[in-house]
C-alpha cells in the first residue's frame, strides 16, 4: 500500500481531467492505496521568485497555498500529476507548482514514483510529448524518483465531455488501479 497523492491542475469548471482524476483515484483506492486527490482550483500559487532560500531552510519565503501542497508531496510515496494540455505543454499552473516544490529538492522526500495523466482536444499520440518531457525534467532533479508511466486521454474539448467518454473513464480507473 502506498500513499498516493493525485494533483489535479485544471482550473476549469467541469474539467475533463478532474473527472478522470476522480476515476483514477477510485482505482487507486480499490487497489488498496491510501489515495488523496487535491485540486489547484481556488488555490493561490505564486510564481517562484528564485531566491533559493528554500535550499537552506526547506521552506518557501512566500506565504500562499504552495507550502501546504509541498508538505503533502513530501509525505507521499507516489505522485500523479493531472493536467490539461495547453499549447502542447503542461498547464502553466502545473509548471508553477513544480517550481514551487523547490524546497523539496534538498529535503528527505519519500516519493519514488511519478505519473502523468493528461487531456487534450486532439487525439494524436504526440500531443502530450512536451508535457511529459517537461515533467521528466523535474523528475530528473529528484534522483530517488522516476517517471513511471503516463496516460493520455485525447479527443476531449468541451467541459464535462469526459463524463461520457467510457473508454477514457475505464482507462483512468485501470491506470489508478495499476499505480505502484
Ligand atoms: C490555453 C489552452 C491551450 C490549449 N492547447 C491545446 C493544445 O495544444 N492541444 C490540444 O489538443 N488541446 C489544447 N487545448 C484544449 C484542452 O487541452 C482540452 O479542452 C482539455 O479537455 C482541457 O482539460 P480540462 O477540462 O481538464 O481543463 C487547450 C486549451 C486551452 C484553454
Amino acid at each position: 500500500m502506498s500513499n498516493v497523492l493525485v494533483i489535479a491542475t485544471s482550473l476549469r469548471t467541469g474539467s475533463n481531467s478532474d473527472v478522470l482524476a476522480e476515476r483514477l483515484t477510485a482505482g487507486a483506492k480499490d487497489a488498496g492505496h491510501n489515495a488523496e486527490l487535491i485540486s489547484l482550483k481556488g488555490k493561490e500559487i505564486r510564481f517562484c521568485i528564485g531566491c533559493l532560500a528554500c535550499q537552506k531552510t526547506q521552506r518557501c519565503v512566500q506565504k500562499d497555498d504552495a507550502p501546504e501542497i509541498a508538505d503533502k508531496v513530501l509525505h507521499a510515496d507516489t505522485l500523479v500529476f493531472v493536467t490539461p494540455i495547453y499549447y502542447y505543454e503542461m498547464s502553466g499552473q502545473m509548471k508553477t507548482l513544480l517550481d514551487r516544490l523547490n524546497p523539496l529538492y534538498s529535503a528527505d522526500y519519500r516519493f519514488r514514483r511519478v505519473y502523468l495523466l493528461s487531456t487534450a482536444a486532439e487525439d494524436e499520440a504526440f500531443v502530450p510529448e512536451k508535457a511529459l518531457s517537461g515533467l521528466m525534467g523535474w523528475v530528473d532533479c529528484f534522483e530517488k524518483a522516476e517517471l513511471t508511466d503516463s496516460l493520455f486521454c485525447g479527443g476531449l474539448t468541451d467541459a464535462r465531455e469526459a463524463l461520457t467518454a467510457a473508454a477514457h473513464l475505464d482507462a483512468a480507473y485501470a491506470f489508478g488501479k495499476a499505480l505502484l
